[in-house]
């Protein structure tokens, strides 16, 4: 293994260095097949196998139950927020959508959901700045809302949903919507919550370009006409996800991380616990490191704080170059925080070890003993 930096990057994001080391060696000849995967016909029984196994092992990684079926398509999660309303806003006739918004992503969604339907925002955390989500019991859910969305992860505000909403709870019969894009597969989906969730690769998974779709059987189907046939859910899950080319090169990325993710194991868990519990302990590392300094803060309530995405500000933002300045010679790179709020922000994802997040807990300890 080479040592190479530690990478924090919010997406793009880092992938296992085994999996980069892996794809290099292939690159130019796949499993004797003479082929780059990126050289293959997607048709052909090469590939086939590829992405078969690929969706295998993501369905036995996150259990996904057999009436859901997974697409890997394109588009990102920006495409998704246009894809999801004109297959779902007309499920029930009503072409209703309610949307909750906790952060930059959600409220991304809702505007793009209004071009396609009525929306409501049953909930939101805005203007008082967006630090916590507001508790479900409170949501103002219609009754006859095609679907309910949510972003279980805003990647930019740094808010997570630990536990999923129970809409039947609440006495909602929509199904729930997800953009896991920033979150999925750190940690395991409740599907007997969820109708849909979405996701782009580019940060847990694989390389960007490919999308991931988890949508249940009975929302197939009632796509608006004005719906792109290569973004009609029922026509690409009818064609096992080759209605059109799909993003080859990403899925078999993606199948190789989910390879190393089966294989992973951490302190006596293999698999999607053991990544988990890694994640919640990154977390607890550096939100615990923030918490007991006086010169960083995270502003995020601490029942939703983000495994993922670890957003924080120095009290004092004079020094914020300096900080990334030594960050960066210290081989920790892209701390910059998203240019909508600023400050820094870590991107912990599955792929950043621990060794990388006591990297980063030491240098903040460092930098506050000299600028503190
Ligand atoms: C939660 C969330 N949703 C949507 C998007 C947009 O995804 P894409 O750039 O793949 O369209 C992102 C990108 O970072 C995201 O983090």
């Amino acid at each position: 293994m080479t040592s190479r930096p530690f990478n924090f990057s919010a997406g793009p994001a880092a992938l296992p260095e085994e999996v980069l080391t892996q794809v290099a060696q292939e690159m130019l000849d796949w499993h004797g097949s003479g082929m780059s995967v990126m050289e293959m016909s997607h048709r052909g029984r090469e590939f086939i196998s590829i992405a078969e196994a690929a969706e295998a092992d993501l369905r036995d990684l996150l259990q996904v139950p057999a009436n859901f079926r997974i697409l890997f398509m394109q588009g990102g999660g920006l495409g998704e927020n246009a894809i999801v309303p004109m297959n779902l806003s007309q499920r029930n006739g009503s072409g209703k959508v309610d949307v909750v918004v906790t952060g930059s992503w959600s409220k991304k969604s809702a505007q793009e959901a209004q071009r396609y339907a009525d929306v409501h925002i049953a909930a939101t955390n805005a203007p008082e700045g967006q630090r916590h989500i507001p508790v479900a019991a409170e949501w103002q859910l219609r009754p006859d809302a095609a679907y309910v969305h949510v972003c279980s992860n805003e990647t930019i505000d740094g808010l997570e949903f630990h536990e999923l909403p129970d809409l039947k709870a609440l006495g909602s019969d929509a199904p729930l919507v997800i953009d896991c894009s920033s979150h999925q597969l750190s940690r395991p989906i409740d599907w007997s919550r969820v109708g849909l969730a979405f996701g782009g690769a580019q940060k847990n998974i694989g390389p960007a370009g490919l999308t991931l779709v988890y949508v249940r059987d009975d929302l197939l189907g009632h796509a608006l006409p004005i719906c792109p046939s290569a973004f009609d859910y029922k026509t690409v899950a009818e064609a096992q996800s080759m209605y059109n080319t799909p993003p080859t090169f990403g899925i078999y990325v993606a199948g190789l991380v989910f390879k190393w993710l089966q294989r992973f194991g951490y302190a006596g868990k293999t698999g999607l616990a053991a990544i988990e519990q890694r994640n919640i302990d990154k977390a607890q590392l550096l939100y615990a490191a923030l918490d007991g300094s006086n010169l960083f803060e995270n502003r995020v309530a601490a029942n939703c704080r983000s495994r993922m995405n670890v957003p924080f500000y120095l009290r004092d933002e004079r020094l914020n170059d300096a900080f990334l300045a030594g960050a960066r010679e210290r081989g920790l790179l892209q701390l910059k925080g998203h240019k909508s709020v600023g400050g820094m922000r870590a991107s912990i994802y599955n792929a950043m070890p621990l060794e990388g997040v006591q990297a980063l807990t030491a240098y903040l300890r460092d930098f506050e003993a000299q600028h503190g």
